[in-house]
């Protein structure tokens, strides 16, 4: 078998480049272990940035994300017992939108599918072979158990954290930037009402949470946990208590429901440096990972991938790879940013175990600056909504 672009993952830095490589007239055969069913069901983030939604638009995916995604033109940053908006419309003329994640892949799998693209569900034995020759391959056992040759010009791995591209990059040749979190996330999704039109993102004596939403009925909130936590250990009326306790007051109130869905998120800070061996080349979160407080890791998978299917398209338009390589130097600019923006939020939000009362108080002070200080919330508006794509990458 022989393609283009060999594509190892079919999350949303894998079908939006397959997608955008399709329009461009470049081919790619798309692998991934999980079955479609689980890829279009399992629970990821939900905020798209400015820019991610109008690459849906302009690419012929964005019709469902316009009419059931929500515009959020603000966030609210709660301390102290009260609310703070930041106006990020205001601030920066850009809203996001609320859309799930696996809607968004639910769109691409579509639109690959309609188009005749090449999708492999449920494949075992992912190993990359050749890459630093003009001859790459992807060897795979497919879906009914035959072994599969894939030959092609270019290898992307869009096969997320637990991946096993990165690997093929030699330790000689990667650095690994790895920081861990002394904290989780505890996510639930609830039957309920909205408690509040814009999410909150809570700094509380007892810790962080924050108040997300997916629908008019289905409301997705967390609260840090520790990362050793089991969700299964916790009544719904400990979480409900512990929501409460990091939320309530001043006239607030969460309104409650049924939760039928718990689990506990680990908090990390990852970058793979560089992006590129050969020919291969890592895109979304099988390069790096960010910790969710920003909602930047969805975004910056898409972000790779604009920047690396143009560089692809020029590559097969002209064989001159000069876009290709520069494509991990041009990625990585955004990444670290988003890097700097989500360890900050989280840094800002979160309590650690061994805070001392210098450290909360300090918290505080910085985030009634980032609430009153119109430079300070420009800073994190424009963070939030997505810097423009031309700047960096
Ligand atoms: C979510 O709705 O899942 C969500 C929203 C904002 C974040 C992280 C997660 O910062």
């Amino acid at each position: 078998m022989r393609t283009q672009v060999a594509i190892v993952g079919a999350g949303p830095a894998g079908l939006m480049l397959s997608h955008l490589l399709a329009l461009a007239g470049v081919d790619s055969v798309v692998l991934d272990m999980r079955e479609r069913a689980t890829i279009e069901s399992t629970i990821r983030a939900g905020v798209l940035e400015h820019g991610t939604v109008d690459l849906m638009v302009q690419t012929g995916v964005g019709e469902r994300v316009l009419r059931e995604g929500h515009q959020h033109d603000g966030i609210e940053l709660r301390f102290a017992g009260e609310s703070h908006r930041i106006d990020l419309a205001g601030l920066t003329g850009r809203s996001v939108r609320l859309y799930p994640q696996h809607e968004v892949l639910k769109d691409l799998i579509a639109a690959r599918l309609a188009a005749g693209g090449d999708l492999r569900f449920g494949v075992a034995d992912v190993a990359l072979h050749d890459l630093t020759g003009d001859a790459p391959r992807v060897t795979f056992t497919d879906a009914t158990g035959r072994p599969v040759e894939l030959l092609s010009d270019v290898v992307v791995g869009c096969d997320g954290s637990g991946g096993v591209s990165k690997w093929a990059i030699p330790q000689s040749e990667r650095r690994d930037h790895f920081r861990a979190y002394p904290f989780g996330w505890f996510g639930i999704l609830v039957e309920a009402p909205r408690s509040s039109e814009e999410l909150i993102y809570a700094h509380s004596p007892r810790g962080f949470a924050l108040i997300s939403t997916r629908t008019e009925q289905v409301q997705r909130m967390y609260f840090q946990c520790d990362p050793q936590e089991k969700a299964d250990d916790w009544s719904d009326e400990q979480i409900w208590a512990e929501l409460h306790a990091r939320v309530g007051g001043n006239g607030f109130s969460l309104r409650e429901g049924r939760i039928f869905e718990k689990s506990v998120i680990p908090m990390r800070s990852y970058v793979c440096e560089p992006l590129q061996h050969g020919r291969l080349f890592l895109a979304g979160d099988a390069a790096h990972t960010v910790p969710p407080t920003g909602a930047k890791g969805l975004n910056l998978a898409i972000a790779d991938i604009r920047v690396l299917a143009q560089a692809l398209e020029a590559f097969f338009a002209t064989g001159d790879p000069g876009l290709l390589d520069r494509y991990s130097e041009t990625a990585l600019r955004r990444v670290w940013r988003a890097q700097h923006f989500s360890w900050w939020m989280t840094s800002m939000l979160h309590i650690s175990a061994d805070a001392t009362s210098f450290d909360v108080r300090r918290q505080i002070g910085e985030l009634d600056l980032v609430t009153s200080s119109t430079a300070a919330s420009t800073y994190l508006a424009q963070a939030y909504v997505g810097w423009p794509q031309d700047a960096t990458g």
